[in-house]
């Protein structure tokens, strides 16, 4: 139910666990000085006095900073949950109660509410959208087209909502200008790689408490995120096979060392299967009906749209939960284990990609919503990648913050790189 204090309306669990999600905002807060430079130049020079921002994130520690760091700009900002199961309560109540920002989200919320909540951000009648997944832009376009006029323009978080913002620009209804974050450098090379690789293991580690060492981890999608999954499930033992439909990217996995075959194939001998591929029914009824008795199946993609659950329902006798996040269904003679439903297993069953990594992510997100404002109007529908010098500065902040230092050019050296005639002499 929609409640409503002296200054806002909001739809959060319970305001009692606010003080947790202080504290735990606190906490993230420690690894994500490049944001908190940002919140801080933002609160000297307002660049979002009055903005309205529609955010559909991830309700974690580190959206909450990013939400703190916008109001700081001086935006009115909104947020609903991009996902039912990622919602921290906590956060989502500190939010509300101690910074005086609507959030409309609940951890577990369903799919009606989920579209009441993207319906709510578009009352909001934002001027940024700031998307991850491209639902509450998709809507817009659909169903409440009457108010793009007011958009500035949206920013994207992923590279799911970045192919679905490519496909409405391809059949002309994008009519705005769009920031594709996840597209630069300090984003997806960081985030996507070491954020997903690291929390998609913590996931499956805090759901099953198994050992990883000596498993068969399939890893589908070798893609950033799919990178960084096979790299640290091979850290902690593993022997990672890798299934691909890119060529290019199946010789890489190669090349990295990994074994690379058909799901068919890996479906056989797999221990754990973790989806990242950003596909529907990656994992289907002809690769459930060969799987070992006991096998673990989860997605750490944007949607839960990977494993074709439905197909194991209908394979399966029974389906019960066996620990939190941890379902067993009961097919004819052996068991599959399916993690979080099906939904991104480390949002789920952990917290996300750690506060160090997001510090990256949304610097480029207060950063990609300043460029918006900034260029309101001079932008012609299309999307954006961040400024290169954004990047760069994102990664130069990081670096200091790190207190690890690296070279210059020589003068020599910039004129060399700006030359042709030196070659053999
Ligand atoms: N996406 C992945 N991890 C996240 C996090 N910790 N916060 C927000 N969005 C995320």
């Amino acid at each position: 139910m929609v409640t409503t204090t002296a200054q806002i309306n909001y739809e959060v669990k319970d305001l009692e666990l606010a003080t947790q999600g202080t504290q735990r905002i606190e906490w993230a807060a420690r690894e994500m000085p490049v944001l908190r430079q940002i919140r801080q130049r933002f609160s000297k020079e307002r660049p979002l006095a009055g903005i309205r921002i529609a955010a559909c994130c991830h309700i974690t520690t580190e959206t909450a900073n990013l939400a703190i760091t916008l109001k700081a700009g001086g935006a009115d900002s909104l947020l609903i949950a991009s996902n039912p199961l990622s919602t921290q309560d906590d956060v989502a109540a500190a939010l509300v109660r101690d910074h005086g920002i609507p959030v409309f989200a609940l951890r577990g919320e369903d799919t009606a509410t989920y579209l009441k909540h993207v319906n709510i951000a578009l009352d909001h009648r934002p001027q940024v959208i700031v998307d991850d997944g491209s639902d509450v832009v998709a809507t817009l376009i659909k169903q409440r087209s009457g108010q793009i006029s007011e958009l500035i323009g949206t920013t994207e978080e992923t590279t799911t909502g970045i192919v679905r913002l490519k496909a409405m620009l391809a059949a002309g209804v994008l009519t705005f200008p769009a920031v594709a974050v996840n597209d630069a450098e300090t984003k997806h090379f960081f985030d996507n790689r070491y954020g997903t690789g690291q929390s998609t293991l913590d996931g499956i580690i805090r759901a099953t408490n198994i050992l990883l060492a000596g498993k068969n981890i399939v890893v589908a999608g070798y893609g950033w995120c799919g990178k960084g999954t096979a790299q640290r499930a091979r850290g902690m033992g593993a022997n990672v096979i890798v299934t691909e439909i890119n060529p290019v990217a199946a010789i890489e996995a190669v090349m990295d060392g990994f074994r690379v075959m058909p799901m068919t194939e890996a479906a056989k001998i797999g221990d754990i299967f973790i989806t990242v591929t950003g596909n529907k029914h990656v994992i289907r009824r002809e690769h459930f009906v060969t799987m070992k008795d006991g096998a673990i199946v989860c997605n750490s993609g944007h949607f839960d749209i990977e494993i074709d659950l439905v197909a194991l329902s209908e394979l399966s006798s029974e389906k019960r939960s066996v620990r939190p996040f941890t379902q067993e269904y009961v097919l004819e003679g052996k068991s599959i284990i399916v993690l979080g439903e099906g939904r991104l297993i480390n949002l789920a069953a952990a917290e996300g990609h750690p506060a160090s990594v997001m510090d990256m992510s949304f610097a480029n997100q207060a950063l990609a919503v300043e460029y918006l404002v900034k260029n309101k109007g001079k932008l012609t529908p299309a999307i954006y990648n961040i400024p290169v010098e954004i990047d760069r500065e994102i990664a130069r902040l990081k670096l200091e913050a790190m207190a690890i230092y690296i070279d210059e050019l020589t003068p020599e050296q910039i004129h060399y790189m700006g030359s042709w005639d030196e070659g053999t002499e």
